[in-house]
């Protein structure tokens, strides 16, 4: 049988006595970093259902009602521009004709709550009821 060389067993003594030590200061030392830590990955990573009220507590809050142009290119352009998934394209009156003979009440109400692969409030839900149907109006200004 191989002996132990007597050094080795002087450092496995030093390394059991030190370990205690380094493991107290890790947690001693963790503490306040890690929470830190754990807030900025919440904060980031807290997903949340659409029209949750957490979705709309990571939209910035708004300052007031967005125009009809704020509302459009921070949501219903990503279709609308291009026509996406039958999208009726903005202002392209061929398009919306056929829709606007439903009445525009109707079209509000379907933006509000969706209709097809139009999901309710264009991926907006903290847009507001009124700021939806003035960003409608601004698709359809001068058809
Ligand atoms: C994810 C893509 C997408 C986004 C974002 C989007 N739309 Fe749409 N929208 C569609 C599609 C697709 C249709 C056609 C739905 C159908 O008739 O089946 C549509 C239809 C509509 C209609 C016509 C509804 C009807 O009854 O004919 C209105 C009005 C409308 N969208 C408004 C908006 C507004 C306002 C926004 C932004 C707040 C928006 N959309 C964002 C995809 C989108």
């Amino acid at each position: 049988m191989k002996k132990c060389h007597p050094m080795s067993r002087v450092r496995y003594v030093l390394a059991l006595a030190l370990m205690p030590m380094l493991l107290l200061s890790a947690v001693t030392t963790a503490g306040p970093v890690e929470d830190g830590i754990i807030s900025r990955i919440q904060a980031v990573g807290d997903i949340c259902i659409e029209g949750q009220a957490c979705a709309e507590a990571l939209v910035a809050a708004p300052t007031g009602p967005r125009s009809a142009e704020e509302v459009y290119n921070s949501g219903c352009m990503a279709c609308h521009t291009s026509g996406a998934a039958g999208a009726p394209k903005f202002r392209d009156a061929a398009a919306w004709s056929t829709r606007l003979a439903k009445g525009l009440d109707t079209l509000y109400s379907n933006a509000i709550n969706g209709i097809g692969a139009m999901p309710a409030k264009g991926l907006c839900p903290s847009c507001s009821d009124e700021e939806i149907e003035i960003a409608v109006d601004y698709m359809l200004e001068g058809i």
